[in-house]
C-alpha cells in the first residue's frame, strides 16, 4: 500500500484506531505517553543498551533542559477558523515530506532490535517519512536503502580523519539514493557520557555500529594495511587478561566483521578494524574552510547538524551550505549547554528564512513539533522516542511512535486553528510569562 502523501486530517483516524482496539480489550503495546514509552523501553533493553541511548553528557543537564525548555513555549489556540481541510505536507531542500518529521540519525540500532536499521526503514517506508541514515549504523547503508524503497533517504556523515574514506562513504550514500548529506559537527569527539562510563560500555569497542565501515572498500584496505604493518605497541599498557568479558568482546568484534566468525577470531582483522575505526572516526581539526572538500565530493544538498548560535548559522550561509540542523545531539555532547529549542528561537529570528532550519533535540510529541515549527523550523528530527518504539515492537513500534507524533501534530493544528504548515508561525506561540497582560 502506498503511504499517504499528506497527513492533514489523519490524526483523528489514528486516534480512532487506538480507541477501537481499546474497546475490544487491546491497550497499545507501545505507550503514547513519552515518559511511559521510555520507561517501557528501559524494562525491555539491557542496561548498556538503554543507557547508551537514554544517557547524555555529564549530569544530564542539557538533555533535561532540551525537554523542559519546551514548557517555556506555549501554544496560543484560535477558534472558529474552519480547519476541516488540513495539510501537513511540505518540501525540505527538495525532499517531499508528508509531515514535517524525519527519523533522526541514530547509530548502533542493533542494541534496540536485531533488525536494526532495516526495521526502521520498513517503518519509514510504510509512513513515507524520510529516514536519515547514520554513519554509525548497524547495517550497511545499501541494505537499509533497499528496505526504504521510495521513501526519502538522507545520509548523516561524521567527518573522518581520512578523506578517502569520507569520499567513499558519501559516494556510496549518493549511489544508494541519498537526497542530502547531513554533516554532524558536534561529535568530533565523543562527549563525557557518565552513564556509559560507569558501565564501561562503548558499543564500537565491540564492533557494534560499524557496519558502514566494515562494508567499505577504503576502510577494509586500511584494516589490511594495519594487520600487515601493525603500529608499535604502547609498552605502558599491560596486555589484557583473558577474562570472560574480554572473550565476549573478541567474539562480538569477530561476529560483526565480514566473513566467518571463527576464521575472523584467529585472523586479528576484527580487532585491527576496531582500532582503525578509533583512528579514523574523530576529526577535531575540521574548520569552516574544509567544507569545500565535501562540496567537491557531492552535488547533494549539504546540511550542517549541531548549529546552536546565529553566528555559526551566518557562517553556514557564508560557506554556502544548503540548510542547518539546530541540534545539541540530544544533550549527549556538552553538559550544561543551552536547550536546543532556545537556540532555535534565536537562530531562526536571525536567519529570517534565508536557509531551511531543521530542529533536533528534545522533541517528544506532536505539540513539540508544532512549537518548533512556530519558532521557525521547517521540519524536525525525532530521535529517542522511535528508538524506544523499535525496542518494544520492532518496525511496528518505530512506526507507531512516529505515526502518533504526526497524529498529535495534525490534531494540535486543528485545535490551534491552523490548516497548513505555513499558518504555524510566531502568532501561534508565546514564551511563558513574556506576554502576561499583553494582547494575544
Ligand atoms: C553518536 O552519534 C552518539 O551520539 O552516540
Amino acid at each position: 500500500m502506498q503511504p499517504p502523501k499528506d497527513y492533514g486530517g489523519a490524526g483523528r483516524a489514528i486516534q480512532g484506531q487506538i480507541y477501537s482496539l481499546g474497546a475490544v480489550g487491546h491497550k497499545p503495546k507501545v505507550p503514547t505517553d513519552p515518559l511511559a514509552l521510555a520507561y517501557a523501553a528501559s524494562n525491555k533493553m539491557t542496561p548498556e543498551a538503554y543507557w547508551y541511548v537514554a544517557g547524555s553528557a555529564g549530569m544530564q543537564r542539557t538533555a533535561e533542559a532540551n525537554v523542559t525548555a519546551f514548557e517555556r513555549y506555549q501554544i496560543v489556540p484560535h477558534m472558529l477558523r474552519d480547519v476541516r481541510e488540513r495539510s501537513t505536507a511540505t518540501t525540505v531542500l527538495g525532499t517531499h515530506v508528508p509531515a514535517p518529521v524525519m527519523f533522526a540519525p541514530i547509530g548502533v540500532l542493533e542494541m534496540a532490535h536485531p533488525q536494526a536499521e532495516v526495521a526502521v526503514a520498513q517503518a519509514a517506508a510504510s509512513l513515507g517519512v524520510p529516514m536519515v541514515l547514520s554513519t554509525q549504523g548497524s547495517r550497511p547503508m545499501e541494505e537499509t536503502a533497499a528496505s526504504l524503497g521510495p521513501a526519502p533517504m538522507w545520509y548523516q556523515l561524521y567527518w573522518s580523519n581520512n578523506n578517502d574514506l569520507m569520499r567513499s562513504l558519501v559516494t556510496r550514500a549518493e549511489a544508494a539514493g541519498a537526497q542530502a548529506i547531513v554533516v554532524t559537527l558536534d561529535t568530533h569527539t565523543i562527549g563525557w557520557r557518565t552513564r556509559d562510563l560507569d558501565l564501561g560500555f562503548l558499543p564500537f569497542a565491540k564492533g557494534m555500529g560499524l557496519a558502514q565501515y566494515f562494508s567499505d572498500p577504503v576502510f577494509l584496505e586500511l584494516v589490511k594495511q594495519r594487520v600487515e604493518n601493525p603500529p608499535p605497541k604502547d609498552a605502558s599498557i599491560p596486555a589484557p587478561r583473558p577474562t570472560l568479558a574480554a572473550l565476549g568482546t573478541l567474539w562480538s568484534q569477530a561476529s560483526h566483521y565480514p566473513g566467518n566468525t571463527f576464521s575472523n577470531l584467529l585472523s586479528g582483522y576484527p580487532r585491527a578494524a576496531v582500532e582503525t575505526f578509533l583512528d579514523v572516526f574523530p576529526c577535531s581539526g575540521i574548520k569552516w574552510t574544509d567544507l569545500a572538500l565535501l562540496k567537491s565530493i557531492t552535488k547533494l544538498p549539504i546540511i550542517l547538524k549541531g548549529i546552536q548560535t546565529s553566528s555559526d548559522a551566518e557562517l553556514a550561509l557564508r560557506y554556502g551550505v544548503d540548510g542547518i540542523v539546530v541540534s545539541n545531539h540530544g544533550g549527549r555532547q556538552v553538559d550544561g549547554a543551552i536547550a536546543s529549542v532556545d537556540a532555535l528561537e534565536v537562530v531562526a529570528r536571525e536567519l529570517e528564512g534565508r536557509i531551511p532550519i531543521i530542529f533536533d533535540s528534545g522533541i517528544r510529541s506532536g505539540a513539540d513539533v508544532f512549537k518548533a515549527l512556530a519558532l521557525g523550523a521547517s521540519a524536525v528530527f525525532v530521535g529517542r522516542p522511535w528508538l524506544y518504539g523499535l525496542a518494544l515492537d520492532g518496525a511496528e513500534g518505530a512506526k507507531a511512535v512516529m505515526e502518533r507524533i504526526i497524529a498529535e501534530l495534525d490534531i494540535t493544528m486543528a485545535l490551534a486553528g491552523v490548516k497548513n504548515l505555513s499558518e504555524i508561525n510566531q502568532r501561534c506561540i508565546r514564551r511563558a510569562g513574556a506576554a502576561s497582560g499583553a494582547k494575544l
